[in-house]
């Protein structure tokens, strides 16, 4: 639950962090997040307007996320936003989360203006968009099997790191010899756009089950083949995205240091500025769901008290599908 102003001040944030109840299963349980967020969701209201010194009569709109996710708590959060709209007869503002990464950036930086081409790299999603305005994104690239936090997820499940993965499997490649390991890079120079993180995965598991690396070579060779595929995928993608102002990274994988400095010298490469939120705005946080808000509300844009949250919701509604089962739009 965030409070942000239209001028870019994060006026209070709380994140209640579900991360306890959801590690015993090594992920996230649809029926546990949604009790937690139904739990949860009230007592942040009062405690955010508290912490601003604020009542709800101050505030101009109510952004909440409609999708795309895990439908019982986004259901939960849409209805929370609902009732505060309609008791404090405020707008609502519907929210796709993937336009909260893909603002996010504008959230830290006023000078970052449109377009750019995104790396949008979360535990669901892994996609190139050119992000040419507020409601106006064109997928360039998605992946064909797993999102890359997902691949960063289950090596740290092959490596009995625990849960959420990214940021063990960050620390432990730290310490390892990247070029230990000898992995796979799908799809490297292909000359389709898009990414595939399936067979890197499985990689790692036959490493691990082989009983020869060291876990933090493991752990470096993985990240570094990722990466490898993520600049190959993100040169190319340069190469048809046409002017951009910058080469921008968001959502939770852009935390990881590795993953932003090979980004920062592909921006280098090609003569453009490189921009990446603080690492508390990469992951998820109700402040890009605040600010996305707050840029549509700047528009003059407003949902229906109705509006349906979604399971899929994509940014780019002319994008071609993608080969591959159980594509992730
Ligand atoms: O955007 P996000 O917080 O939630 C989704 O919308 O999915 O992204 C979470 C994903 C997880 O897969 C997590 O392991 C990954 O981002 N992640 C990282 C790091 N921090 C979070 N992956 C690599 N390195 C990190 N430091
Ligand atoms: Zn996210």
């Amino acid at each position: 639950m965030a409070l942000v102003t239209g001028d870019r001040r994060i006026v209070a944030q709380r994140i209640a962090s579900q991360d306890e109840e959801h590690r015993p299963f090594g992920g996230v349980v649809p029926e546990i997040a949604a009790r937690a967020h139904s739990e949860r969701l009230a007592p942040m209201v009062a405690a955010v307007l508290a912490d601003a010194g604020m009542s709800l009569g101050d505030v101009d709109a109510i952004a909440a996320t409609a999708g795309p996710g895990l439908i019982g708590g986004v259901m939960v959060g849409l209805v929370t936003a609902k009732a505060l709209a309609m008791a404090s007869g405020k707008p609502l503002i519907a929210v796709n989360h993937l336009e909260g990464h893909a603002l996010s950036p504008r959230l830290a930086d006023a000078t970052l203006t449109f377009p750019y081409l995104l790396l949008l790299a979360s535990g669901g999603h892994c996609q190139l968009l050119l992000v040419r305005g507020v409601g106006d994104y064109r997928r360039l690239a998605t992946t064909i099997d797993d999102a890359l936090g997902e691949a960063f997820d289950k090596t740290a499940k092959i490596l009995g790191l625990g849960y959420p993965g990214g940021p063990a499997v960050e620390r432990l490649a730290a310490t390892g010899d990247a070029k230990a390991v000898p992995l796979p890079r799908p799809l490297l120079r292909s000359p389709e756009p898009h990414f595939s993180f399936a067979g890197l995965k499985s990689a790692v598991l036959r490493a691990k089950e082989a009983g020869v690396h060291a876990d933090a070579d493991i752990a470096a060779s993985f990240q570094q083949a990722a990466i490898d595929c993520v600049i190959d995928r993100t040169g190319r993608a340069l190469a048809v995205a046409g002017e951009v102002s910058a080469l921008v990274v968001a959502g939770g994988v852009a935390a990881n240091k590795a993953v932003r400095g090979a980004l920062e010298a592909v921006a280098a490469g090609h003569g453009l500025r490189f921009v990446a939120p603080p690492l508390a705005l990469c992951t998820d946080n109700a402040a890009m769901i605040a600010w996305a808000g707050a840029e549509k509300f700047a528009r003059g844009d407003s949902d229906r008290l109705d509006v349906a949250a979604r399971p899929r919701w994509p940014l780019d509604p002319d994008a071609e599908p993608a080969r591959g089962a159980g594509v992730k739009a």
